[in-house]
């Protein structure tokens, strides 16, 4: 079996959206998937909760609890690497996971690192997508999936989503419209990687 964890620090929704994809459209028999444990790095994560309640074992890891983004990387990865299988290593998906990670960590899982930006990547890298995309008067905006590279938010794109930003969008109505293509496209994309044996 192939393990999927996924890391989040929030509300969970994309982990939701994975969950329920790896439910419905039966992973488990079709590729021998299961996403085996969602970790999140904040106890208060809301996420935690959608997990539980869709079956899925979570676990904390809190940052604060160690002295460098080091030894919380190691000590994240010993957590993830109890799910590897012999021949099936553990894949890794960033679900809203607001951490910085060390070369260490990324080189560690490599091709086996997605995570999901709420922009057109390799526009608006890092924080505020949305009100920056609203600044700076684009018509479009959207999300990204991406392989992780050290570089923050850079990586081969495997599937982006193109929303209109409409006159009056806030931040806030312009995230729920991009939040909604995340929903689609994340879990797309990872049972085409599935399908491919990754
Ligand atoms: C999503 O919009 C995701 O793209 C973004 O955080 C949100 C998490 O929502 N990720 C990043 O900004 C990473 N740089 P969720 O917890 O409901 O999935």
């Amino acid at each position: 079996m192939k393990n999927i964890v996924i890391l989040i620090s929030g509300a969970g929704s994309n982990m939701a959206a994975i969950v329920h994809a790896a439910q419905h459209d039966h992973w488990a028999s079709r590729y021998g998937a299961r996403v085996a444990a969602v970790i999140s790095n904040k106890a208060d994560a809301r996420g935690l909760a959608l997990a539980r309640e869709l079956g899925v074992p979570t676990d904390v890891l809190d940052h604060k609890a160690f002295t460098s983004r080091e030894a919380f990387d190691a000590a994240l990865m010993q957590r993830i690497d109890a799910f590897d299988a012999p021949g099936a290593p553990v894949l890794v998906l960033l679900a809203g996971f607001m951490r910085i990670l060390t070369p260490q960590f990324v080189s560690h899982y490599d091709a086996r690192l997605v995570n999901i930006h709420p922009s057109l990547l390799p526009a608006f890298a890092g924080l505020n997508t949305h009100q920056r995309a609203i600044d700076a008067g684009c018509k479009v905006a959207g999300a990204t999936v991406h392989r992780v590279t050290p570089e923050l938010d850079h990586g081969p794109i495997l599937a982006q989503a193109v929303v209109p930003v409409l006159p009056g969008d806030t931040a806030q109505t312009l995230a729920a419209r991009v939040l909604t293509q995340e929903h689609l496209i994340y879990p797309q994309v990872i049972a085409g990687l599935l399908q491919k044996q990754l």
